[in-house]
């Protein structure tokens, strides 16, 4: 660990859906001075940095992952004055201010993709990946679009076809033409000087795709990280040879700044998750680990079997990460139930290295069921069951209309949920019980402590299989900390010499002295405890 670890080390990130935080103008839609209006409830939670999903023009075909101009906002977000004001305020009041960053395509009404698919001849032919068909006049090879599909699609002026390994409005630019890197260099440049903290950078293991356009093999074992693509590997896709040196040009962007951070959306089997911290470490910070939301187990060995890889597979002074969650997966406490969401939340903000929070989880915020006539996203078309517009409601802020989300009476792009009444940040923070200020003690525990933010870890061996205990140690300070992930009462008979002093207990009713030796957990209880 350095001398001085980087914010990015020791903050809690919190990723925000714009369209989903607060809406001001009452269009139904969250916005930029919506998110402004509720910096002070971010830093009453504990939270240190905030993740915007896009906010850029865009047809909205796939939510802002699809980019027309990557160097203005959305109107129905606001402006770039809106956006100008959000980073003075965040920074007033300590807060960082990270963009998603979008890469792998662009949408097929950016300027660029015009151009591109003008004509064959065009300078701009070459900044997305134009193919001819295969000799039976289909596809050029079998390669499947995240969203379903084959990730062609035929151009009838030009006569061929583009990449598009998501919607057919997002076509994948071409990583390999160095006038393409360069534009995309000058994006993050432009955020950069207006002062933003870092980027969480999309589809990063997807830029490059082989250039003898290989047929992917059909996928045959299916592994934790298959969350998306379910048709086939994606072994000419995904993880190509030379994307660590496109990895390491983006990072030396950013490193011509002050302390930014960039944050890597990765999903892949963690040997190779790992590499994209680059081999000197001159990769991404924070290639996200979202194992906790991609293994789909829930039980304490499977938990304790992905820390300790993750943490054997680090590379020397690689600073973890850890995700629960995020707007391309069920929630949390749908995945795992309204009890164990508060497991999760304690596993989340005790581990080692930088936890992100989705928005809403604080609340236990569950999955909404969309009725069929009013889902958005694009992958609801191909496979109707999967539609992500359920992680994607509006925030829950009071009992009252709407929510508090937006002005009584506006119609709200996705419904709010059936429980806002109850899982709202007014009720809940009256109710010093409640998930919400379960999650603010965590956070308040989290900054105060040295053994929490920089402390090292390591998994307390004890019997009982349905719990995981471990030791979070910095200095002269000592936390243990324990999770029952079943329904029943447990008992951890824990081999340590100290005395313990519960600090917080996942229910809010308990602390002071215990009984180390045979520790009693209560149904879906965890405890922080502080040794001495
Ligand atoms: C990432 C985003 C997802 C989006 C996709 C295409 O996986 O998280 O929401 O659909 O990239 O940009």
């Amino acid at each position: 660990m350095a001398q001085h670890p980087s914010w990015w080390q020791t903050n809690v990130i919190y990723q925000i859906y714009p369209r989903s935080f607060q809406d001001e103008n009452g269009d139904g839609i969250g916005d930029l001075p919506g998110i402004l209006s509720r910096l002070d409830y971010l830093r009453w939670l504990g939270i240190d940095a905030i993740w915007l999903s896009p906010i850029y023009p865009s047809p909205m075909a796939d939510f802002g992952y699809d980019i027309s101009d990557y160097t203005n906002t959305h109107p129905l977000f606001g402006t770039l004055a809106d956006m100008d004001k959000l980073i003075e305020e965040a920074h007033k009041r300590d807060l960082k201010l990270i963009l998603d960053y979008v890469p792998n395509h662009t949408s097929d009404e950016h300027p660029w993709f015009q151009q591109s698919r003008a004509s064959r001849s065009n300078p701009r032919r070459s900044w997305y990946l134009w193919s001819d068909s295969a000799p039976d006049g289909g596809p050029p090879n079998n390669w499947a679009g995240f969203f379903g599909g084959s990730a062609w699609q035929w151009d009838t002026k030009t006569e061929q076809y583009y990449l598009h390994m998501f919607d057919a409005k997002q076509p994948d630019l071409n990583w390999r033409n160095p006038e393409v890197r360069s534009a995309m260099y000058d994006v993050l440049r432009f955020w950069l000087d207006r002062g933003i903290d870092g980027f969480r950078v999309d589809a990063l293991w997807m830029l490059l795709k082989d250039e003898q356009l290989r047929d992917n093999p059909a996928r045959t074992v299916w592994g934790p990280c298959d969350l998306l693509n379910k048709l086939q590997e994606g072994q000419y896709t995904e993880d190509q040879p030379g994307i660590h040196a496109i990895v390491r040009e983006i990072r030396s962007v950013l490193d011509k700044y002050k302390e930014r951070v960039f944050i890597g959306e990765v999903y892949l089997p963690v040997h190779r998750l790992v590499a994209y911290y680059g081999e000197m470490l001159d990769g991404a910070h924070l290639p996200l680990n979202c194992q906790f939301a991609t293994n789909r187990v829930w039980e304490a060995q499977a938990i304790k079997q992905i820390i300790e890889e993750y943490e054997a597979a680090l590379p020397a002074q690689a600073w973890p990460n850890w995700v629960l969650g995020n707007h391309d997966m069920p929630r949390i406490a749908s995945r795992v139930g309204r009890e164990q969401a508060r497991i999760a939340q304690m596993l989340l903000l005790t581990l080692r290295g930088t936890p992100t929070c989705y928005y809403g989880d604080e609340l236990g915020m569950e999955d909404v069921d969309i009725p069929p006539s009013l889902r958005h996203d694009p992958q609801a078309k191909y496979d109707p069951d999967n539609t992500r517009d359920r992680e994607r409601t509006p925030m829950q802020w009071t009992k009252g209309p709407n929510a508090g989300f937006s002005i009584p009476g506006s119609h709200l792009w996705l419904p709010i949920a059936p429980d806002y009444q109850t899982a709202n940040v007014e009720s809940q923070s009256q109710d010093p019980h409640s998930i919400l200020m379960l999650t603010r003690a965590l956070l308040t525990l989290r900054r105060s402590s040295s053994s929490l933010t920089l402390g090292s870890y390591r998994t307390l061996a004890q019997e009982n299989i349905n719990c995981l205990a471990y030791l979070r140690e910095h200095e002269h300070q000592r936390y243990l900390i324990t999770l029952n992930f079943t329904d029943t009462g447990q008992t951890v008979h824990m081999p340590l010499e100290e005395s313990g002093s519960i600090l917080l207990s996942t229910q809010m009713d308990r602390v002071g002295n215990c009984n180390l030796s045979a520790f009693n957990l209560r149904a879906h209880e965890g405890c922080l405890i502080e040794l001495s």
